[in-house]
């Protein structure tokens, strides 16, 4: 995928490991408890994880704007990790992303996604639902760093998206 303007171009490639570098750094800075480079190393080395990043080339140059890492485990759709670098917040990066997803999902013949979100992460359960995503359940203290609740979140493939 890669779309263009007079002033930048962007494209989705699979994440590799010389992109952790650029990768961590957005990741200390979206997350409390941020993943480390062996766990980004061991989804690289999963067969089924599939780990994509957002390459935005400004200017002559190009930089890492996102990633996103997500499970086929069976006939459902894990979303693990996602991140957006935060000057490319509020564009659609993500929401992008998450389509892109479910259409991968959707030539695998998987409608079927899941999620854990933070109670807290008021923009990403926004994010969710706007890609057609409903809260099914919680799982109680899941997040050990701030003992907080989990939501989990699922799209059926059926669910119209809630716009507003
Ligand atoms: C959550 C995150 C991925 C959203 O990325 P993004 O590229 O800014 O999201 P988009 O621009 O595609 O936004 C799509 C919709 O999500 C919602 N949304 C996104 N960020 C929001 C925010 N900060 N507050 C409220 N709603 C938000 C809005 O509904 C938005 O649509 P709108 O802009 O038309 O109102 C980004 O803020 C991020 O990387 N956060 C830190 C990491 C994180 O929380 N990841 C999710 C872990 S579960």
């Amino acid at each position: 995928m890669s779309s263009e303007n007079t002033h930048h171009q962007v494209s989705v490639d699979l994440m590799k490991k010389e992109d952790l570098q650029e990768i961590l750094a957005i990741e200390r800075i979206s997350f409390p408890t941020p993943w480390t480079e062996g766990m980004f190393l061991d989804e690289l080395k999963t067969e089924h994880a599939q780990c994509l990043v957002v390459k935005i080339e400004m200017n002559g140059e190009t930089m890492i704007a996102a990633y996103i890492i997500f499970w086929f485990v069976a006939d459902e759709v894990h979303l693990h990790n996602l991140a957006v670098r935060s000057e490319f917040r509020r564009q659609g990066l993500a929401y992008s992303i998450m389509s892109l997803m479910k259409g991968i999902a959707a030539q695998a013949g998987i409608k079927r996604q899941t999620l854990e979100v933070r109670e807290s992460n008021l923009g990403a359960i926004n994010l969710y639902r706007k890609c057609g995503f409903v809260v099914k359940g919680k799982r109680p203290q899941y997040y050990t760093d701030t003992c907080e609740d989990a939501l989990v979140m699922w799209a059926e493939g059926q669910e119209e998206e809630q716009h507003g």
